[in-house]
């Protein structure tokens, strides 16, 4: 969390009232198991990917009923330039093609588009759409949806520590708002809930250092299949846990 954070939410800090805290602020999701959608289907990669990006929407609108305010989601990572090019040279399409269609829709309906991650090499029709989709769009009293192409969590720090330390040379001192205030996230509150769908049980360099106190939740339901059974699912695993803090 940031101190640029809206102070007049209490779940902000994670320690609101039972009733407020059991609806997480921030839910940060990564997107799995998309390819894996499709090969059981018989289908090429891309059409899951094609499948998996159409599903964000519905997600977002099942988020904004439930009260959620922010919701990461992790759409491609520093790492995922390994995967052949004509995958993500797909990916990049399909992503760029459902900005451009389901953005001003999603923002008409009160959402705030954020990209969280490195410009750089994403290519400039991508970037375009992102820029499009997020113009004007201001963090505030409605729904945030940041998604985070070409992250990564540790590219994150490093980008952080060097936006830090001309800073820090002039004065400013190197504490954690300091970092925090300089991440791709700065502005958003730390996610109180990181959902993996699709199986596997790791980060894959997602939110390294804002996941510090998430809860985390893993299924074996593939992203595209993830509707509202699992949400209400993850939702109610979130509401049983215990948050401390490192309390008592
Ligand atoms: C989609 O899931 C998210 C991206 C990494 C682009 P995957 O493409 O990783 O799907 P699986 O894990 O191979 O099923
Ligand atoms: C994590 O999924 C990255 C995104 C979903 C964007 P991966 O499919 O790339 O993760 P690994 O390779 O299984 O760890
Ligand atoms: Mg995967």
């Amino acid at each position: 969390m940031t101190s640029e954070t809206s102070p007049s939410d209490d779940r902000v800090n994670g320690a609101g009232s039972s009733a407020e805290a059991a609806v997480p602020l921030h839910v940060a999701f990564v997107m799995d198991g998309n390819g894996r959608w499709a090969t059981r289907q018989g289908l090429p990669r891309l059409a899951g990917h094609r499948a998996g990006i159409a599903h964000v929407e519905r997600v977002v609108g099942m988020l904004k009923h439930r009260g959620v305010r922010y919701m990461t989601l992790y759409m491609f990572s520093t790492e995922n330039w390994k995967r052949s090019k004509e995958e993500v040279d797909g990916i990049f399409e399909l992503l760029a093609d459902w900005l451009t269609h389901t953005g001003p829709r999603l923002r008409d309906s009160g959402v705030s588009l954020r990209h969280l991650g490195r410009r750089q090499p994403l290519p400039a029709a991508l970037l375009a759409a992102l820029d499009r989709a997020c113009a004007d769009c201001g963090a505030d009293d409605g729904f945030v949806l940041a998604m985070a192409v070409n992250y990564g969590g540790r590219a994150e720090i490093v980008d952080a520590v060097k936006a830090v330390l001309p800073r820090a040379e002039q004065g400013l001192q190197v504490d954690e708002a300091a970092i925090s205030n300089a991440l791709y996230t700065a502005g958003m509150p730390d996610p109180d809930l990181l959902v993996r769908p699709g199986g596997e049980v790791r980060l894959s360099n997602f939110m390294l250092w804002q996941a510090a106190y998430a809860e985390l939740y893993f299924s074996p339901v593939l992203w595209p299949d993830f509707g509202e059974d699992e949400i209400d699912r993850a939702l109610h695993a979130y509401a049983q846990r215990q948050r401390r803090f490192g309390g008592l």
